[in-house]
């Protein structure tokens, strides 16, 4: 299918931003940041609340003006044009629909404004309602809607003028968790099938993991690492990504080197050996360890670093059981290792008991170096 239906040959639907940033005031919402999202890809801002998400989106749309940088769209540089003329689509937070218009309507609203004629207007309303799923429902009024109807008619508004790129501020935020799941795998099918370029805001890790093709992490308005899913999972650039995306084990300690090998001393003496290459000795390391690398009793073995702990707790949470462990040696230490319930075949020892506890020593990623 095709993207775009304009400009053919110019509209790739390339996202570039040079040096984009955003003072209010005092506030630095966003600093100087640069990156490019190939044509056709689905992108999401992930970060906190206040991490400059929003203000990203806007500036990229035009409904903010830039304190410094540049946009560019397909090579072209916009940072002065007009939002509508930059032929972006936008789907906000509150979907912002026209209450006072059918549903029919409120799709057609951009091509009104693109004053096209009304027979193609119709055709291309048609057409996209369809893509969306709401042809039976073209005549209703948003009040008439559930939340998940409603957001598709902002997506089918967003979509119509068949846009090259699409920006999305929380899409999903108001619906609950299962229609929210729904939604995402809806909304990547049709992304992939348009061909969109498309740049999604969202403080879910989940959803940003099943959604991207690339993650841009943000924090306090500073681009903190851009990579696949895979990439920002197994080698977070720093703690912040590392806790933000999947849940982690953050071990701190200095840099050893001993007849076994080179090893990280945790506070409390214990000493974890690293694979290669390891820093030398004497740094102090933040190293990440994820809980699904922790094997929970099972018979030692020969490439697995393995210590014994003490069960401090377990919380069933359906596909997997939550353990959290103290180390011997190193009590100051708990890590939390998942342990999946196929259940009968594993065994989830009780509150108290003393386990074997052990990893492979690739798991352990090390991720700062001081
Ligand atoms: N119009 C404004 N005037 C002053 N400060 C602003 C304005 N808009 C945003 N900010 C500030 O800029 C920072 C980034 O805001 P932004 O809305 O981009 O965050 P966000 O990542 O979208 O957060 P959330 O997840 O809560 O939506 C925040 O500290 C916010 O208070
Ligand atoms: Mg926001």
């Amino acid at each position: 299918m095709t993207s775009s239906i304009d400009r053919p040959g110019t509209a790739n639907g390339e996202v570039e931003v040079r040096g984009l940033a955003k003072r209010y005031g005092a506030v630095d919402a966003l600093q100087p940041t640069s990156f490019r999202v190939t044509g056709g890809t689905f992108v999401t801002l992930l970060g906190p609340s206040g991490s400059g998400k929003t203000t990203l989106l806007k500036l990229i749309a035009g409904f903010e003006e830039p304190s410094a940088g540049s946009v560019h769209i397909s090579g072209h540089a916009i940072t002065d044009m007009a939002p509508y003329r930059r032929n972006v689509g936008f789907v906000f937070q509150q979907y912002a629909l026209f209450p006072h218009l059918t549903v029919a309507q409120n799709v057609s609203y951009p091509l009104e404004m693109r004053r096209m004629p009304r027979v193609a207007i119709d055709k291309a309303v048609a057409n996209t309602l369809e893509l969306v799923r709401l042809s039976d429902l073209a005549r209703r009024r948003p009040s008439q809607l559930s939340g998940g109807q409603q957001q598709r008619v902002a997506l089918a508004r967003a979509i119509v003028f068949r846009p090259p790129v699409l920006l999305m501020d929380e899409p999903m935020a108001a619906l609950d968790k299962r229609l929210r799941e729904e939604m995402q795998l809806e909304i990547r099918g049709l992304q992939r099938t348009l061909g969109i370029t498309t740049i999604s805001v969202t403080h879910d890790q989940s959803e940003a993991l099943v959604m991207s093709d690339r993650i841009l992490v943000l924090r306090d308005g500073m681009l903190q690492q851009s990579g696949t899913p895979e990439d920002l999972y197994h080698n977070p650039r720093n703690e912040f990504v590392a806790s933000f995306v999947g849940e982690s084990n953050i071990l701190r300690g200095r840099v050893e080197n001993g007849p076994g090998g080179p090893s990280m001393a945790l506070g409390d003496g214990l000493g974890i050996p690293l694979g290669a290459p390891a820093p030398p000795a004497g740094a102090e390391i933040v190293c990440v360890l994820r809980p699904e690398a922790i094997e929970i009793g099972g018979e030692p073995s020969v490439d697995h670093f393995e210590t014994v702990g003490e069960v401090v707790d377990r919380i069933f949470c359906g596909d997997v059981v939550r353990v959290r462990l103290r180390l011997v040696g190193a009590p100051e230490t708990t890590l939390v290792a998942k342990m999946p319930t196929q259940r009968r075949l594993v065994f989830v020892p009780d509150t108290g008991t003393m386990v074997r506890v052990a990893w492979r020593t690739e798991e352990l990623i090390v991720i700062e170096r001081h």
